[in-house]
């Protein structure tokens, strides 16, 4: 080891590091740790060498690679100094005391926002691995024309053309957001024009972008009881303060809503099949809830994921047909109905609002790809995506029967009611039994299940679990029930004749309001 002023460099020829790896690795840990000071000098490479016994070169490499990072300077031929303003000075990692740096231990914290993302992040658990039966929210993407869809994409990526290849429109591309409003009037009664469409990247950015623009932190929504845990994320993460609102067989109920909350900000509803208990909002409700909005200023957003898959009756037209007032935001999704690897959702907004999502969604990565978008406008235009949806509204009925036949033969052990709609049904839990602990023992068992205590805010007087059958072929379904049965009757013997299936009852709404 040889000394340069009074900083130890030394280097070990046996080492795998190169010299000047080595040399400038020591450096560096020099200037940062304020061994080797800003501004102060150092040897000449020639005298550098010489003192080490290492190559001139080798030193050469060395200050080279520290020049490039700005720990050093060297003015026109003048000695080679430390910069006397370092990188890690301009990423302000500067110790409070005694202004030194302090690499290790350093306290830093993201903002409040951040803090706010992280605790909201909490309020959703997503499952994990491969889907297995009853995996929720999925649709069944190995029925996905895929082939069709591969060609649409290749052909726009074969011969690029300019208008698709560099930035894009921030609201979407333009025969795309025709593409959906046309969708829309006819299949859902939505009132809107292309220029309405926002196209986002799925309805979980259309959330985050509704809350962000919508709502200042402290404000109050209007939060079905239970919910969609992506909602609440996005609401907790703008500062927003969820009211519980009970949700029962007409939906949302506006008259608790306004006994506990006037000065709410927005609703947020699922009036087409509500999340997670299926509840169709009632046309009285609908009426009652526009009216609350227009009276009193706030938003209504109008979640409508999955309404593409309803079995019986007549759909309801959307909520947002109804709205002369311009307070409905209307925000839809290809994960259900196409994919959710698309990543590609949309938003109708009032046309007051146009300017401003179409900025917000600049900010927030520009635009969606632009050939996805493309491929997918085609996809409409053509009839592919009409045709898709037809195919598996006939498929997840199917199953969701299969579902029902399997559970029906465990001697009462269990047992999942007929839905008009969607892609999932409710296991209610008889008195006294924990549907996390139970959701647990079904995944060690070989099924997912969704404990339905979740999606409530206010602690839930019913335990439950939310069963997936969309993804799943009718074999698949059967194997999983029977395994299902086995963690059941694992739970205990006692209590298995009071395990009882449901999606009618929604639970009483008499506990006390916990806020998020
Ligand atoms: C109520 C609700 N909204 C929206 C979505 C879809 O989310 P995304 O489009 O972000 O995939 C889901 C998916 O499970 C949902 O349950």
């Amino acid at each position: 080891m040889r000394s340069v002023s009074s900083v130890q460099l030394a280097v070990d020829a046996s080492s795998p590091t190169p010299l000047h790896r080595q040399l400038y690795g020591q450096l560096r840990e020099a200037i940062l740790g304020r061994r080797i000071r800003p501004g102060a000098r150092l040897p000449s490479t020639r005298m550098l060498a010489a003192e080490i016994g290492v190559s001139r070169n080798t030193i050469l490499n060395a200050y080279e690679q520290l020049f490039a990072e700005g720990y050093l300077d060297a003015r026109g031929g003048s000695a080679t100094r430390v910069a006397e303003c370092l990188p890690c000075d301009v990423m302000c990692v500067r110790g409070r005391q005694e202004g030194e740096l302090r690499l290790t231990g350093v306290t830093r914290r993201p903002s409040s926002r951040g803090a706010m993302f992280s605790a909201a992040h909490r309020t959703c658990c997503s499952e994990e691995g491969p889907p297995r039966p009853f995996r929720t929210g999925l649709p069944d993407v190995g029925e996905f024309p895929s082939r069709i869809w591969a060609g649409l994409v290749a052909r726009y990526w074969r011969r690029p053309s300019r208008a698709l290849s560099g930035y894009g429109f921030s609201a979407g591309y333009p025969p795309l957001r025709k593409a959906i409003s046309d969708y829309l009037r006819e299949s859902r009664g939505v009132c809107c024009e292309p220029g309405q469409v926002i196209v986002v990247a799925g309805s979980q950015q259309g959330l985050d972008l509704t809350a962000r623009v919508l709502l200042d932190p402290g404000d109050t929504v209007w939060m079905e009881d239970p919910g969609y845990l992506g909602a609440r994320s996005a609401f907790a993460a703008a500062g927003a303060r969820l009211q519980p609102v009970p949700v029962d067989q007409e939906g949302l109920d506006i008259t608790a809503a306004a006994e506990t909350d006037q000065t709410a900000r927005m609703a947020y509803v699922t009036p087409s099949h509500q999340y997670p208990l299926g509840a169709l909002m009632s046309l009285p409700r609908r009426l009652r809830l526009l009216d609350w909005a227009r009276r009193t200023g706030a938003w209504i957003l109008e979640d409508d994921y999955d309404s593409e898959f309803r079995y019986t009756g007549r759909p309801l037209a959307a909520l947002q047909g109804l709205d002369t007032e311009g307070c409905v935001v209307y925000l839809g999704t290809f994960s259900k109905v196409l994919s959710p690897a698309l990543r590609l959702g949309y938003l109708v907004v009032p046309p007051a609002l146009v300017d401003v999502f179409t900025a917000a969604r600049e900010v927030a990565g520009e635009h969606a790809p632009m050939m996805e978008q493309a491929a997918l406008a085609d996809f409409i235009a053509d009839g592919h995506f009409a045709r898709h949806i037809r195919r598996m509204r006939m498929i997840y009925a199917e199953r969701q029967a299969a579902l029902i036949k399997a559970s029906s033969g465990f001697d009462g052990l269990f047992e999942v009611e007929p839905r008009p709609a969607g892609m999932h049904a409710t296991l209610w839990l008889g008195t006294g039994m924990d549907d996390q602990e139970t959701s647990r023992r079904a995944a060690e068992g070989g099924v997912d299940t969704r404990p339905m205590s979740i999606f409530w805010l206010r602690p839930p007087d019913r335990h439950g679990l939310l069963l997936g059958y969309a993804a799943f072929t009718p074999a698949e379904i059967r194997e999983g029930v029977k395994k299902l049965s086995a963690a059941l009757r694992g739970l205990g013997r006692s209590r298995r004749r009071s395990a009882v299936t449901s999606s009618r009852r929604p639970p009483s709404n008499s506990s006390p309001r916990r806020d998020l």
